[in-house]
């Protein structure tokens, strides 16, 4: 059996800065639908609020950034049927640095770099950064869409695990909106 090729660049991942916001926006308009992109304003706030959540993937292939992943830290006892999970959300409302839970609220890779394994790596090398940061997380939530199989994959290889449902939470523009599926990992 010939072995799936992975890629051998060298990776490097560092904050993000609000000057790396139009890299992070161009990220975004190729990872996701209308309705379901976050706003400029959105990551802004993430990256001002808790920039050691908000991570960018470089490589030696490319100058820009190929990927990014965001984050937040929750008290574990958060609703999350509630407000919390919704896009838009603000994380000012949410975020405590002493929170237990890592929350990530969003990820990407650009479409050219995707299937070589550096979505699974991104989130990896967040957790660990995060649970070497904040040694109180001992927990990792996060949201998916049932239309989204590679993000799926990617967690469930990470071994997070089905622990809620909550319909219609994603609503693409002009498509039938979508359940989102609620993922945990204990650490
Ligand atoms: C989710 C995402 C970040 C993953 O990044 P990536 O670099 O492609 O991730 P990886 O290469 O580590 O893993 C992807 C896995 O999904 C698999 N995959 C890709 N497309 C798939 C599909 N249509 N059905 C099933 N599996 C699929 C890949 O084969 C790979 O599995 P493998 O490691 O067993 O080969 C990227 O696909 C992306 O940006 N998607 C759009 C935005 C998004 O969905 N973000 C997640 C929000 S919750």
């Amino acid at each position: 059996m010939i072995a799936k090729e992975r890629t051998r660049t060298l990776m490097h991942f560092r904050q993000a800065t609000t000057g790396d916001l139009d890299m992070i926006l161009a990220i975004e308009n190729q990872s996701f639908k209308n309705g379901i992109k976050e706003s400029p304003q959105v990551f802004l706030e993430r990256i001002e609020v808790f920039p050691e959540g908000f991570l960018l993937l470089e490589t030696d292939e490319s100058a820009d950034p190929i990927g990014y992943i965001c984050s937040e830290l929750w008290s574990s006892k958060k609703d999350l049927s509630a407000e919390n999970l919704s896009l838009g959300h603000s994380i000012k409302k949410v975020h405590s640095h002493q929170g237990q839970e890592l929350y990530v609220s969003s990820m990407g890779v650009l479409p050219e770099y995707r299937g070589r394994g550096y979505g699974g790596r991104m989130l990896r090398h967040l957790i660990t950064k995060a649970s070497k940061d904040f040694p109180q997380v001992n927990s990792v939530l996060l949201i998916v869409s049932e239309k989204w199989p590679a993000a799926r994959k990617t967690y469930l290889k990470l071994g997070f695990e089905q622990v809620d449902l909550i319909p219609a939470f994603f609503q693409p523009v002009g498509l039938k909106s979508e359940p989102g599926i609620v993922m945990k990992k204990m650490l």
